[in-house]
Formats: structure tokens, C-alpha cells, sequence
């Protein structure tokens, strides 16, 4: 059994937070193990609850025609979200849901090492970028460490928004070259601080 797989056991498990008595199934996570590119979401929603599975609701659809003008299937990546159990009604998550659900991303992170961690949406950028505002930092790419952090808005804003699908389809365009770039940088040492690239 991979660590991983030991981890989404863990999840399974968990009652850390309220979120555990309505959920019907936790949603850990899924993709390559060794993948060079990781989506971190919100949330899981409706459909995502009853599959145990991440996006695979309308916004999943519209991830996965992303994730096809890049020349990729979900199983090249990883996709994980903030926190493993759905909100009900799908209301934000509040700071102790994702206080309690933290480390199992942290450990997500840990064993995968993917090159580019992709947010989507503004709860996952705030796990790198607290303050920030998706509108100014979307479709820019930051070094932390040997892993570029790109923040990107989360599919479902498009689904409402349509103003917002060509960002997206703009911003998803942009993570090829910038996954070439990071393969040339040596692995750099961890560092605290976070350096904006000059790459766009
Ligand atoms: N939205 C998310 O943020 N995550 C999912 O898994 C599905 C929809």
C-alpha cells in the first residue's frame, strides 16, 4: 500500500471537524502519484460527495477541457482540494474546517512534490498567497522552493461568469511553458520567501 494510499485511509477516518456527520463520502484526492502538475480546489460539491472523487461535477467537466487544451487527461495530474468533505449546500469552508483539514494537503504535497501547484480559486490561493487577491494574481507564476505556486481562478467562477472562462482558458495556456522553465531550474533550496518569476 503507497503512503498515499495509507493517507486517504486516514482521511477516511477523520472526525476532526463537523463537516465528518453530513458527508457522505470523503474526497482525498486523486491522480498520479509522481505527477508534476497538482490542482488543489475548493471543496468537494454535490456530485463529488456521492462519488468520492474530485471535479466531477459541471466545473470537473469544464477542468477537464482545460486540462485537454494542454494535451493532458486528469490521470497525467493530481487534483486535490482544500478540505475532503463537501459543505452543506456547498457553503464556503469555515477557518476550523480548513484549520483541521490542512495537514492532510501538507502531506499530500510532501509526497507527490509536483513541480507546479495550480490553485484554483481564492480558498486555495490563501494557503500560499493569505491576503492576496485572485483578480491581481492570477495567471502569475511564483518560485517557492524548487515548486512554482500558480494561482488560477476556480473553474466553477466561469460557469456563472462566463467573462471569466477565457481567463482561465488564457491562464491554463501558460502552465506548459512554465512547467519546461521549472525543469531547467536546479532544485533550488527551500526558502521561506517567495520570489515572483519574471516569466510573463
Ligand atoms: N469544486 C472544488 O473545488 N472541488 C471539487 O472537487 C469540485 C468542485
Amino acid at each position: 500500500m503507497s503512503k498515499l494510499t495509507e493517507l486517504y485511509d486516514e482521511i477516511a477516518q477523520c472526525h476532526d471537524c463537523s463537516l465528518a456527520k453530513t458527508r457522505l463520502k470523503v474526497v482525498p484526492g486523486e491522480g498520479r502519484e509522481d505527477a508534476d502538475i497538482l490542482f488543489i480546489g475548493e471543496a468537494p460539491g454535490w456530485h463529488e460527495n456521492q462519488q468520492g472523487r474530485p471535479f466531477v461535477g459541471p466545473a470537473g467537466q469544464f477542468l477537464d477541457e482545460l486540462l485537454a487544451s494542454i494535451g493532458l487527461q486528469r490521470t497525467d495530474v493530481y487534483i486535490a482540494n482544500v478540505i475532503k468533505c463537501r459543505p452543506p449546500n456547498n457553503r464556503d469552508p469555515l477557518p476550523p474546517e480548513i484549520e483541521a483539514c490542512a495537514s492532510f494537503l501538507d502531506r499530500q504535497l510532501e509526497m507527490i512534490v509536483p513541480r507546479v501547484i495550480v490553485t484554483l480559486g481564492r480558498f486555495s490561493m490563501a494557503k500560499f498567497f493569505p491576503g492576496e487577491s485572485i483578480s491581481r494574481i492570477h495567471g502569475t507564476a511564483r518560485k517557492r522552493g524548487g515548486t512554482l505556486l500558480f494561482p488560477m481562478y476556480h473553474p466553477a467562477a466561469a460557469l456563472h461568469q462566463p467573462s471569466l472562462r477565457k481567463i482561465l482558458e488564457t491562464d491554463m495556456l501558460k502552465i506548459p511553458p512554465l512547467l519546461a522553465k521549472v525543469a531547467d531550474v536546479p532544485a533550488a533550496q527551500e526558502t521561506e520567501e517567495i520570489k515572483q518569476l519574471s516569466l510573463f
